[in-house]
């Protein structure tokens, strides 16, 4: 199978991650649990993956790092910890379902004002309509830094700009573009950075967290568990045990602390270096196919590696099954959980096919994706 469906999920890891995780299913014990050798290894490897990814995004302090189960639970925690049914919000047309739904919940249920910033035909978004949508009760701006349809970036720092200058909390969605692009909290200002781990950061699924800048209290999603101050009614206010109630995915975590150490060692620009020159191979050379129809704004030199595309009219899901079933290339089709892009791009009914490369991805790989599309193309 030629895997290029990496938005999805990267499929192949670096060899440390696989080493990782096996080493830590046959001697982790549980992580702050015991003051026994096994307890402390799993406490040890955990802190370790805090301070690489507080690294990465350059965090103040590794406890501002929170783990959970990935990018859907951290925008849940973000979203349910922070904003009450008194506030207003607002948040653009190129999210995902795990920042809108949770939204859409609050505002059925507890009143939430939610303005959503529209995106054009090429799934732009509209930055002159963001500071217009603020009201006295704005409490945050969420956005995607990177829109998993098109793969185009968010100018956060625009976005960093109005929150600033209007007091308003700045939450961001890293899922696409973490490990992909450089991200600086601190100097970007976010406030809160959900990213999940099975992507770009090379981690086993079910690993993810947030970023919770120094003096921002959320409201934990569970409490429980913490292995300290057990006699206590309520759940530790102490990061990041306040919002990691239960056993810690310590297996998933050695996983992804191994695959950040690999960015870190191998350099977000060397390997996005070569993982652009392929996207941008594969989009020249798909638009000399006579139907095709590429999504997005490739004009721009930062972006993520995803190229979208349709054949005509054909539905998006029959190419890519044709893809699948005939070529052996592994693509997604359909709407991909973000409804309001496919509405700004024309796509609702066909969904778009969407190839998605990571630094794995050989030219090889790419060839054969190209010649497979021009071979659906021409068969008509
Ligand atoms: N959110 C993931 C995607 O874009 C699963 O495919």
């Amino acid at each position: 199978m030629i895997y290029l469906d990496n938005s999805a999920t990267t499929l192949k890891k670096p060899e440390a991650v696989i080493q990782a995780v096996t080493t830590a299913l046959t001697q982790l014990g549980n992580s702050g649990r015991g003051v026994h050798e096994d307890s402390l290894k799993s406490s040890e490897v955990i802190f370790q993956a805090r301070q690489s990814l507080c690294q990465l995004f350059n965090g103040e302090q590794a406890r501002q790092i929170v783990f959970t189960s990935g990018a859907t639970e951290s925008l849940n925690l973000a979203i349910e910890g922070l904003l009450t049914g008194s506030d207003h919000v607002i948040t653009t047309a190129l999210e995902h379902n795990s920042v809108l739904r949770p939204l859409y919940r609050l505002q059925k249920e507890k009143g939430l004002e939610v303005t959503i910033i529209p995106a054009d035909k090429k799934g732009t978004l509209d930055y002159a309509a963001i500071e217009l949508a603020i009201q006295e009760n704005t409490k945050a701006i969420i956005v995607t830094h990177a829109s998993n349809v098109t793969g185009n970036v968010v100018d956060l720092k625009k976005v960093s700009d109005i929150c600033q200058k209007h007091g308003i909390y700045l939450i961001v969605d890293a899922s696409q573009s973490a490990g992909v692009l450089p991200i600086d909290v601190q100097a970007l200002k976010i406030d809160l950075l959900c990213f999940t781990g099975h992507k770009s950061l090379y981690g086993p699924q079910g690993t993810g967290g947030l970023y919770v800048r120094p003096g921002i209290s959320l409201r934990p999603l569970k409490v429980g568990g913490s292995g300290i101050d057990t006699f206590n009614p309520e759940h530790p206010a102490m990061m990041p045990t306040a919002l990691e109630a239960g056993t810690l995915n310590g297996h998933g975590i050695a996983g992804l602390g191994a695959g950040v150490d690999y960015l870190l060692d191998e350099t977000l620009e060397k390997l996005n270096q070569k993982t652009r020159q392929l996207t941008q191979l594969f989009y020249q050379e798909v638009l000399t196919i006579a139907d095709v129809i590429v999504y997005g704004d490739f004009s721009v030199k930062e972006r993520c590696p995803i190229v979208s595309l349709n054949l005509g009219q054909r539905d998006s899901a029959e190419i890519s099954d044709l893809l699948s079933y005939e070529y052996g290339i592994a693509t997604r089709s359909g709407g991909h959980c973000a409804p309001l892009m496919h509405e700004a791009l024309g796509t609702k009914e066909q969904g778009v096919v969407r190839f998605s490369f990571s630094s794995f991805t050989t030219e090889f790989e790419i060839w054969e994706a190209i010649k497979a599309l021009q071979k659906i193309s021409q068969k008509g």
